[in-house]
């Protein structure tokens, strides 16, 4: 195994941050933990998958960088992932609330189950508050800090039936605004990040391309930029610069990572070239 080296200390553009990220042991979450600690961050990675997160701190070395079992379903367990970064790291900078899941099967509000519709709300929308709700406890005294959701491009433009995942995420930028508006006060920077379609495991047997690579890499053929691929490390930078001072004055922000997919509707186009 070859031994990671972080940057530089003058190109570290997290340096000293102390950060967790839900969902952080796997697609964009665990590239952001990659992300924020080869810049200088003590990352706390937050997830249910125990074997991912503890490989990803073996990679990393196990120095700067902890997993943490936490359901974010369970505000015991957010809670103590909160306590676990100012008890052993003596402060929580950075709150990444990024952990979601799909519902896979439906596609149709004639086909919306409530136990998955709530399952779904659990985690994303709920999970999401509660990291909220503990981040701001240990972040108001202070005066400072960092709350970063990630929300989806489907909030920003009907394009997709699955009603419970889209109204979780409609859900969040909502929040992500309103605590915004109540957190400025104490100094504390809410935004969010919300991507097109990226090839992680949330897309795993979505649809008729089973394989999320494949998946992304149609879904980013029929999007707007033409010859780009998003990559989870694309959603990491945006979420990098969210984190960092250099977005010291940026807060209640929705930073689409959709290559304009949301900004065009290419339907108008389309009817007017087929005139000719
Ligand atoms: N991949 C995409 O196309 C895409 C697009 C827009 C938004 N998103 C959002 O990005 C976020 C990350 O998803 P991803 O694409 O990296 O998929 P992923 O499946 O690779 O990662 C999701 C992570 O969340 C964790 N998780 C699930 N339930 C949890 C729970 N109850 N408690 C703690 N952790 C839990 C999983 O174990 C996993 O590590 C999600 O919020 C998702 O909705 C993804």
């Amino acid at each position: 195994m070859s031994k990671k080296m972080a940057a530089p200390t003058s190109s570290r553009r997290l340096e000293g941050k102390v950060a967790i990220i839900t969902g952080g042991a796997s697609g964009i979450g665990e590239s952001t933990a990659r992300l924020f600690w080869f810049h200088g961050a003590s990352v706390i990675i937050a997830d249910v998958q125990d074997d991912r997160g503890k490989s990803i701190c073996d990679d990393l070395g196990n120095e700067n960088v902890a997993y943490l079992h936490c359901d974010v379903t369970s505000e015991d367990d957010i809670r103590d992932a909160v306590d676990f970064a100012v008890e052993n790291y003596g402060k929580l900078d950075v709150m990444y609330n990024n952990a979601g899941i799909m519902n896979p099967g439906s596609m149709s509000i004639l086909t919306v189950e409530k136990s998955q519709l709530e399952k779904v709300l659990q985690v994303n929308l709920v999970g999401a508050v509660m990291g909220a709700k503990h981040a701001a406890r240990v972040m108001v005294p202070r005066k400072q800090g960092c709350i970063l959701f990630t929300g989806s491009a489907t909030a920003s433009i009907a394009c997709m039936p699955e009603h419970a995942y889209v109204a979780s995420k409609r859900g969040i930028l909502g929040l992500a605004q309103n605590l915004a508006a109540e957190l400025g006060e104490f100094g504390i920077r809410v935004n969010c990040v919300s991507p097109y379609v990226v090839g992680t495991n949330i897309n795993k047997d979505q649809g008729p391309i089973p394989d999320p690579q494949e998946f992304a890499k149609f879904m980013s053929e029929v999007g707007n930029l033409k010859g780009a691929y998003l990559q989870p490390r694309d959603v990491a930078q945006a979420a990098l610069y969210l984190a960092s001072d250099e977005a010291g004055y940026i807060s209640g922000l929705n930073l689409l990572v959709d290559g304009g997919f949301t900004a065009a509707n290419p339907s108008l186009m389309m009817a007017i070239s087929q005139l000719h």
